[in-house]
């Protein structure tokens, strides 16, 4: 039953802005490999390089530039069937630059939506909002769910959040086909540990594995949601192409909580006497735990995660060690 939804999308013409960052390339590979589709690729390569689709190159059309730069961005819309609206300034990166990170996290949502409100395309099935778990702030009540309030505790957050309401409103006014994906911490294949913005199980692997320290921020004891980068993929293509996601907001994640320093112990099972060393937290640091409930995207679309932390950071290592 599944199977058929994804089926939608084999052979579409796909758009996958910042399709060359860690959730984007993956995204871009399953579209090529699994779907058959004809993938067009948005990155200005200011996080990334097209070293990350080097493997499906020749069967997507890359586009080296901004989402910003509305007049080589529209015409590439002519008969696109799914949109995937993935470019961001990372969390990292939003406090120290928060013009650029409104500008590209919200700013360019708006320029697409107002596109399409004005350029009616019938191709078009679905607009794809991948938005973050980071919205909901430090909730007191924990798994939070879709309808818990929003709490915004830094500049990404608040922008990830203006960029899926514009994502709503234009669906709700203008009923441009759209749907949001709420990530809670993807990790996996493909992080790049040199990308210091990377996540903290990319950077903790990576370390682990070249003999350096793993950096706490704090006491350790924060914890996170972690989700697997298939399980992501999986969850954002379902997004698309399920009728029951239409102009809704969904969580992306395990509701399993894992404290950094319980991601530490998983590592060291793998690769014994890594040394940690704790150091202050960070202005971005201040979400105390996190877990999600994830209700509401297996009993409307049916999707599960079906990779759980030991067997993620297992992969990661294995991917980690294939390409140092
Ligand atoms: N990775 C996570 O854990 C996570 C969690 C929550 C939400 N998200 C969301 O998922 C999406 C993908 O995240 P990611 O981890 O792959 O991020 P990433 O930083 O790896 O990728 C973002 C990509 O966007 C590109 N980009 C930045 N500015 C651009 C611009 N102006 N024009 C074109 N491209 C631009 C970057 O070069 C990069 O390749 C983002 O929207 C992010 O907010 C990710």
């Amino acid at each position: 039953m599944i199977k058929q939804h994804y089926d939608k999308i084999r052979k579409k013409k796909v758009m996958v802005t910042g399709g060359l960052g860690f959730v984007g390339h993956n995204l871009v590979k399953s579209l090529v490999e699994d779907y058959e589709c004809d993938v067009i690729v948005i990155d200005d390569c200011i996080n990334s390089s097209e070293e990350a689709i080097a493997s499906v190159r020749d069967k997507v059309a890359f586009h080296k530039i901004s989402v910003l730069d509305t007049d080589r961005l529209f015409p590439l819309f002519k008969d696109v069937h799914y949109v995937f609206h993935l470019a961001c300034i990372q969390i990292a990166a939003s406090s120290s630059n928060p013009l650029a990170d409104m500008q590209v996290n919200a700013q360019s949502t708006l320029q697409i939506l107002e596109y399409f409100r004005h350029n009616p395309s019938p191709a078009l099935e679905r607009f794809v909002y991948t938005s973050s778990c980071s919205v909901y702030g430090s909730s007191s009540r924990l798994p939070v769910r879709e309808e818990d309030p929003t709490r915004v505790l830094s500049n990404y957050a608040a922008t990830k959040l203006l960029g899926e309401q514009y994502t709503l409103i234009y669906n709700r006014n203008y009923n441009i086909p759209v749907s949001v994906v709420r990530y809670s911490n993807v990790f996996g294949y493909g992080q790049s540990p040199r990308n210091p913005y990377c996540g903290v199980l990319g950077k903790f692997v990576h370390n682990a594995l070249t003999g350096q320290s793993l950096s706490i921020f704090g006491d350790g004891e924060q914890t996170r949601d972690y989700t697997f980068i298939t399980d992501a993929v999986d969850a954002t293509i379902l997004s698309a192409v399920h009728p029951m996601a239409y102009g809704d907001v969904f969580n992306v994640g395990t509701s399993v909580e894992t404290s950094v320093t319980r991601l530490v112990d998983l590592i060291r099972m793998v690769v014994p006497g890594v040394e940690v060393e704790n150091i202050p937290e960070r202005d971005i640091d201040n979400i105390r735990r996190r877990m999600i409930d994830i209700e509401k995207i297996h009993q409307r679309l049916g999707w599960v995660p079906r990779v759980n932390m030991q067997k993620g950071i297992q992969l990661t290592i294995d991917w980690y060690k294939s390409t140092l």
